[in-house]
């Protein structure tokens, strides 16, 4: 079967060049699995997840145009866990004496007012959030005694070398700092490690000519985030419906700056459909997969109701992108245009 436009799909990333025509597709942008223990990624060994990693960057290397771009937003894992490291034994010798609040103390007062939130709770016991967490779910998190020892696993670098072992080059890499996520830090009692704050995007390039138009923003947001490697984007506090979305300025800006309306955009892991939404609302044409059921629910209805808002607001944008996926976008200006094998920047 082949994906059609503004449709999402239940499928498996690997299997993109299956369902997606050759040099068709603008820019791919997603959000795979961390290897951090997520419901949908729990079966999965980490030879599995290097394996879905590396299988769905090559089909990437089929189905984008030539010149296109592949982005991919990953964080490191922070706990890997490694049965050859020795363990990590600290001596805790800070001043800060560990405070007495045991689980039975935060249980008796979450009894009584169980509708209070965590910090609530903190509040009356006088101690942090931190510590309602971890007596809630185990003071030895990081790695307990009998635990395997668990170090940082750097990501870039195998995906880095996934993408050129089948002929895509990294052309440039961002940092999205968010918020601070004290859950996915589970060391900082007993050792000198930073709080989990920050995620890379990873752009890749398949060799082919590139369009690079400066009008494609303004010159506020070419100060503000189009040449800065760093961005600063809030996290999405209500993972409700789905455990690890991005927020959307994040598909938001890598869409803006890498294609133009109309053009084939497409996220093959689109858990809620956030990408869904932002391509439809900056006018591209869009496909997701995703493996699971519930999100691929998810999805169809943020995208629908993207599409829904889009027809309502500009009729005739959504019969114009309705009727052919030809429509070339000439109302931007080209600037610049680099041949294969130049090398791209972002400092125009
Ligand atoms: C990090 S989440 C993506 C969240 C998405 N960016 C959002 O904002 O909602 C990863 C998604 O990948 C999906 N997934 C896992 N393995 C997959 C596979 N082999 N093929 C396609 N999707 C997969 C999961 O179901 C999950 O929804």
């Amino acid at each position: 079967m082949k994906y059609e436009p503004d449709n999402i799909y239940e499928g498996d990333s690997k299997n993109l060049a299956q369902h997606i025509e050759p040099n068709t597709v603008a820019l791919s942008v997603w959000s795979p699995p961390y290897h951090v223990g997520k419901a949908y990624e729990r079966d999965m060994s980490f030879f599995d997840w290097k394996n879905l990693l590396r299988r769905t960057i090559e089909a990437h290397s089929i189905i984008l145009k030539p010149g296109a771009f592949l982005t991919v937003n990953i964080a490191d894992i922070l706990c890997f866990k490694d049965p050859d490291m020795p363990r990590i034994m600290a001596e805790n010798i800070s001043r800060r004496k560990r405070n007495d609040i045991t689980r039975e103390k935060v249980l008796d007062v979450w009894t009584k007012y169980p509708n209070y939130n965590r910090k609530q709770i903190a509040s009356i016991l006088g101690c942090s959030e931190q510590t309602v967490d971890r007596r809630m779910k185990g003071n030895n998190i990081r790695g307990g005694k009998y635990e395997t020892q668990t170090r940082v696993k750097l990501v870039g670098g195998l995906i880095e070398q996934f993408a050129l072992d089948c002929g895509l080059y990294m052309y440039d890499r961002r940092v999205w700092v968010k918020d601070a996520a004290w859950e996915n830090s589970k060391w900082h009692t007993m050792s000198y490690r930073a709080v989990d704050e920050f995620e890379y995007i990873y752009i890749f390039w398949k060799p082919g000519l590139t369009k690079v138009d400066k009008n494609r923003l303004t010159r506020d947001e070419w100060t503000a985030w189009g040449s800065r490697g760093v961005w600063f984007i809030p996290s999405v506090r209500a993972n409700d419906d789905h455990e690890a979305k991005f927020p959307h300025e994040l598909p938001r800006r890598i869409i803006q700056l890498l294609t133009d309306p109309n053009d084939l955009v497409i996220d093959c892991f689109v858990g809620s459909g956030t990408s869904a939404t932002t391509a439809i609302r900056e006018n591209r044409r869009f496909i997701g997969v995703d493996i699971t059921p519930s999100s691929v629910e998810l999805a169809k209805r943020a995208l629908n109701l993207a599409l829904e808002e889009r027809k309502q607001k500009k009729p005739d944008l959504f019969n114009m992108i309705q009727k052919t996926d030809e429509i070339t976008s000439d109302n931007t200006i080209k600037t610049d245009v680099h041949k294969t094998g130049t090398p791209l920047s972002f400092a125009l």
